[in-house]
């Protein structure tokens, strides 16, 4: 594994997490291991920052049940059906933590024979996720903006509710970048949110959250995933919407 400057790999099982990036010059065939994290993003840290960077925040919302409210009940249904997609004993790269059982959950799901690496850009995000995956050989975390990780071609990508954060520069870059993270035959997998039908009873609440607190989340109800994609023709898309289309996911397999 060659990961890129600013960046810090965590294997695991391992009590590294609790040590500064700089302490992990035990693993350099794994990781550059700079004396600095990388750069948080802007959009993070100026509309994120409460959620997702805040060390006290993130300790209360780290939570299941958390993850299950802010999806409307529907975050089991939306990881089963991303998990569909991942065959136990597969290699997959999962490009930002996600709140609650998401990762250990998606570990136990690819079983021994399979490998998770999971990348997240906040040190916090690290800890967090890396805590829930101690008892899982098999799962690495690497300390780095997605963009920068330069890891192996991955059976599956499995993008649950990334995009929808993240500016429309970084929809297009983070989409081209997952998407030659697959071989031939291999899937990117998106989960995230849609634009819901029109009669849809949670339409004007989710708009208003959107509105007020995600700024970057309804470029999704306005643009298809693949869009985003510069050589879309290399995949087989499938899409398809959940909940009264207020949920989606988009499947790419690359055919060559
Ligand atoms: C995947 S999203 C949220 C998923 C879901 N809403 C949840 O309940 O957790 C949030 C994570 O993405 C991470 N993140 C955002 N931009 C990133 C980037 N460019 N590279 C790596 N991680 C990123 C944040 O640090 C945060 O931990």
């Amino acid at each position: 594994m060659d990961d890129v400057a600013r960046s810090t790999t965590y294997p695991y099982p391992s009590d590294a997490i609790t040590l500064p990036p700089s302490s992990r010059v035990d693993a350099p065939q794994r990781a550059s291991t700079p004396a600095k994290g990388p750069e948080i993003p802007s959009y993070l840290q100026d509309t994120y920052y409460w959620c997702y960077l805040n060390p006290r925040n993130v300790q209360l919302l780290d939570r299941e049940f958390v993850v299950r409210t802010i999806l409307w009940q529907q975050h089991r249904k939306l990881q089963k059906l991303a998990f569909a997609e991942i065959q136990p004993g597969q290699s997959v790269l999962q490009p930002a933590s996600v709140y609650g059982s998401f990762a250990p959950n998606l570990a136990a799901h690819i079983g021994p024979e399979g490998s998770l690496d999971v990348v997240d850009v906040a040190a916090v995000q690290v800890r967090s996720v890396g805590s829930k995956l101690r008892e899982f050989p098999n799962a690495r975390v690497h300390h780095t903006n997605i963009l920068d990780f330069a890891g192996r071609p991955f059976d599956v990508v499995c993008c649950y509710f990334l995009l929808h954060e993240v500016p429309d520069d970084y929809k297009f870059k983070i989409v081209n970048l997952l998407l030659e993270k697959v071989n031939p035959g291999g899937k990117v997998v998106f989960v995230d949110y849609h634009k819901p039908r029109w009669w849809h009873p949670l339409k004007l609440i989710t708009s208003i959250v959107f509105d007020t607190l995600e700024p970057f989340a309804k470029r999704l109800w306005r643009s298809e995933i693949q869009e985003f994609a510069n050589e879309p023709g290399h995949f087989s898309w499938h899409k398809e919407t959940i909940f009264a289309g207020l949920f989606q996911k988009v499947v790419a397999t690359r055919m060559d």
